[in-house]
């Protein structure tokens, strides 16, 4: 099988390559130029209009993980977030649908308004901010031009990155544990996916003849304070460094849906692979088993 990684050396493409079955044969595509054994790379940057003609026509498989991921990067940065986000998806999902190769989208949770929370695949997209928007609109062009596509609305990932970035959950573990407070807000709630389960589902998903919208999150709704306490919990920290914020208190420059969370029952119907709730996963991401 020949697959076409597209962010492989983002936070979630990282662990597709490393939980990719032996039979994918990857072309591991990232702007930086990606040195991994036994991975074929092809740095360039997908917002460039001549990388087409460097891509094979024999690939069954596109994963289309790369994207602007930062809310308040491509609030400040349209025109950046509109060509990676949408426009490089749609030549994309068009190459994809014209070489007959199937097609894995990394939609967010916050193409939800985040009023309703634990929304579920029916439920209608009004995204608030413009990452959002660009991935819905982007979600809609492939699931309207390619009959064998899967749009992902992936909640808020966390894990142990390969690299040096700073996730939520690692700013909020990397404070906690130089004894430092950590602003939180109470009422912001999402269903976060441990990144490993997150890649263990796509690949599985990679085997089935499933297509159109599909919700993956884990399974426990939480704000980013009760996150913060199960950090603490598992670390023994004291509860005391975590300060509780109101969405209003702080102004970013992405506004912040109040309620993603996730209804994530289709998911759980269809796939194998277990979506652990953050409270037992966050026990194997601090390797406390
Ligand atoms: N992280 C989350 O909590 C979250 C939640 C919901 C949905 N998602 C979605 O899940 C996917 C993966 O997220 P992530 O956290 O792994 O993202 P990430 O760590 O920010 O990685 C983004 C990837 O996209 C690549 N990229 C960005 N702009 C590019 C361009 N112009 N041309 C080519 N490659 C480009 C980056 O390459 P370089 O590193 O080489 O620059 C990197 O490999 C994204 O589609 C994101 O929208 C993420």
């Amino acid at each position: 099988m020949k697959v076409l990684l597209t962010g492989a050396s983002g936070f979630l493409g990282r662990h597709l390559l490393d939980a990719a079955p032996p039979a994918a044969n990857i072309l591991a595509q990232s702007r930086r130029a990606l040195s991994l054994p036994s991975i074929q790379a092809l740095p360039f940057d997908l917002t460039s209009e001549n990388w087409l003609p460097h891509l094979p026509t024999d690939i069954d498989l596109i994963i289309h993980t790369a994207a602007e991921s930062n809310p308040n990067r491509c609030e400040q940065q349209p025109a950046i977030a509109e060509a990676i986000n949408y426009q490089a998806t749609v030549r994309l999902a068009d190459f994809a649908r014209d070489i007959d190769a199937r097609f894995i989208f990394t939609a967010t949770d916050l193409i939800f308004d985040g009023e309703k929370g634990n929304y579920n695949e029916l439920d209608k997209p009004a995204p608030v901010n413009f990452y959002g928007k660009t991935k819905m609109r982007a979600e809609e062009y492939l699931l309207a031009n390619h009959p064998d596509a899967v749009s992902i609305r992936c909640a808020l990932i966390f894990g142990k990155p390969h690299d040096n970035r700073m996730t939520f959950s690692a700013q909020v573990v990397a404070q906690l544990q130089a004894g430092q407070p950590v602003n939180l807000f109470t009422d912001e709630y999402r269903t976060p996916v441990l990144v490993n389960d997150l890649a263990a589902a796509i690949w599985e998903l990679s085997e089935l003849d499933f297509t159109g919208p599909l919700n993956i999150g884990g399974s426990q709704r939480l704000s980013r304070y009760e996150m913060g306490e199960i950090v603490c919990n598992c670390l023994n920290l004291p509860s005391d460094l975590l300060q509780a914020k109101l969405t209003t208190d702080v102004i970013l420059p992405a506004k912040r849906p109040r309620d993603c969370s996730m209804d994530i029952s289709r998911a759980k119907e269809l796939l194998k692979t277990p979506l652990r709730s953050y409270e037992s996963a966050m026990v194997v991401v601090l390797g406390l088993v």
